[in-house]
């Protein structure tokens, strides 16, 4: 096809003396200490409503980065009515057009945007320069990439025709306008979800978290470089509930696109349901919510394999990924020595500020984060049939900072087995090695969820019985690996259950979502 194949990008190490390790630490000192004042964005104009909040850091809460406007219900209602106004122009566009901008939001991301769109991460979202970049910097460009290449696979897929009829099917954008809310975890989720529809020539109102402003501030700076025309996405922030309800109040709302947790998801849903004969069109709805996600070990699985994926599962990104392993399986004959090895690999993190670019974990996003999670801890502490082996610690005076802390449960229906935490936690259960079979129906029964999941052997006949037994646990399963890291053309990312609606991120089958093809049948 004639569009530039798509490739991963290179992750960056920022090892001592390189360049971009100078570039990132200085961004984020300029960021951090600039007090930026983040406008809402409508009609591709900056706005002040006057009312605004404080932007600050979570590992380190007194520290005044900035603020950010809050919208008032006649801002939403703008970003709708530009939006639609804007639809006119970019619904027509033809798609090669559209993908030009988003290939450039890609190119600006990799040079000129790249240790800026980091160091927002690193600051207002707590992530490591490492994690930062996996995230905001090579995940979202590669987003943007695979998704044009993608809509070219789309685009050119048509039916048959004779020499009497020609048949084709023309990939329309939804009529309407359609709504993207983003999480605080992933920068790259935050700016794939509203670029993907804008992509398929939608246009978008798009409600960031409001953890998750400032680089979402960043992002939006590079989609008006790129040539995002005004009024195709636009940004607002503020009460979620007014926002949403004006959104869904409108006939015109015909998708929404959301990352978050399974309960507001759900309330969404219902929401739209009853708004339901107000809408000119069935909205599409697609979701990626909860997860509680697991590693199962065989007992011919190698110890100090299943305790790598379990820390490194369990504890990249402080466990905030909804990927991140929260529970693990570990047969009794390996034990103790997987025991030892995740003790020690836990004990070996270095924990702190991300300026530090030594540090391996940070803060959690918030007070509200931080108490749940403490809380969870305490409670491990005091009960009989829990045991915290390493960790249990946790400190908010500075930052939220709350210690990699491993559980072992003894009963499998253990509270944290199946809460869903979002945090730096991972409960273990460790069952009888010969009963396998057992466990996996423990694993498949005890959470609700099914996003992410892992099985680790060498025995043949034990992978192939979890595959099966698990085949509707997670809706992206891992053999020999932790249950983390997806890459964007290698691995599509979306859970079923109470984990969404599996229309898998960064694939032909998210952007399926975004159009509502025409068929036209000429005869001769
Ligand atoms: N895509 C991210 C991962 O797989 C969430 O870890």
């Amino acid at each position: 096809f004639n569009t530039p194949i798509a490739i991963n990008e290179p992750v960056k190490t920022y090892a001592p003396g390189s360049p971009e390790r100078d570039e990132v630490l200085k961004a984020y000192k300029d960021m951090f200490n600039s007090k930026i004042e983040i406008p809402l964005h409508i009609n591709g104009k900056d706005v002040k409503s006057g009312n605004t909040k404080t932007l600050s850091a979570p590992h380190d809460h007194q520290h005044v980065v900035g603020s950010y406007h809050l919208a008032e219900k006649s801002h939403v209602e703008d970003a709708i009515s530009t939006a639609m106004e804007a639809r006119k122009a970019w619904s027509q566009l033809h798609w090669e057009q559209r993908a030009g901008i988003f290939l450039k939001a890609a190119e600006l991301i990799a040079g000129p945007y790249r240790a800026k769109i980091n160091a927002a991460t690193m600051i207002a979202q707590s992530k490591t320069v490492h994690q930062a970049e996996i995230d905001s910097a090579c995940e979202l460009i590669d987003f943007l990439r695979f998704n044009v290449q993608y809509m070219t696979d789309i685009y050119h897929d048509q039916p048959e025709s004779t020499s009497e009829a020609w048949n084709r099917l023309e990939y329309r954008p939804l009529e309407g306008f359609t709504y993207a809310i983003t999480p605080f975890n992933f920068t790259a989720i935050a700016g794939n979800l509203p670029s993907c529809m804008a992509l398929m020539g939608n246009v978008v109102v798009w409600k960031p978290s409001d953890s998750q402003i400032y680089s979402a501030k960043v992002i939006m700076d590079v989609f008006d470089e790129a040539g995002v025309p005004p009024g195709v996405i636009n940004v607002v922030f503020g009460d979620p509930k007014m926002i949403t309800d004006t959104i869904l109040a409108s006939p015109d709302f015909s998708g929404l696109h959301f990352t978050g947790s399974t309960d507001v998801f759900k309330a969404l849903w219902k929401q739209i349901g009853n708004n339901i004969d107000n809408y000119k069109t069935y909205p599409r709805i697609v979701g990626e919510t909860g997860g509680k996600d697991f590693i199962v070990a065989h007992k011919t699985a190698d110890a100090k394999q299943v305790a790598t994926a379990i820390t490194r599962g369990a504890f990249e990104f402080q466990g905030q990924k909804c990927s991140a392993a929260s529970r693990a399986y570990v047969p009794s004959n390996i034990w103790e020595e997987v025991k030892k090895y995740v003790v020690a690999d836990v004990k070996s993190f270095k924990k702190g500020s991300p300026d530090n670019l030594e540090n391996y974990t940070t803060a959690v996003i918030h007070e509200a984060s931080f108490d749940k999670l403490a809380k969870y801890i305490d409670q491990a502490k005091a009960d009989a049939d829990a045991e915290i082996i390493v960790g249990g610690t946790y400190d908010k005076s500075k930052g939220y900072f709350i210690d990699p802390t491993v559980i072992v449960a003894k009963d499998p229906k253990y509270t944290t087995m199946h809460t869903e935490l979002f945090g730096p936690i991972i409960t273990i259960y460790v069952y009888d090695a010969d009963k396998f079979s057992e466990t996996l129906k423990l694993v498949d029964e005890t959470s609700p969820y099914a996003l992410t999941g892992a099985i680790l052997a060498k025995d043949r006949y034990a992978i192939a019985e979890a595959t099966t037994a698990l085949q509707n646990a997670a809706g992206n399963f891992y053999i020999n690996d932790k249950p983390t890291g997806a890459v964007v053309g290698h691995q599509p990312f979306g859970g079923a259950r109470a984990s969404g609606t599996n229309d898998k991120a960064g694939s032909v089958l998210n952007l399926l979502r975004w159009i509502s093809p025409r068929m036209i049948k000429e005869t001769f």
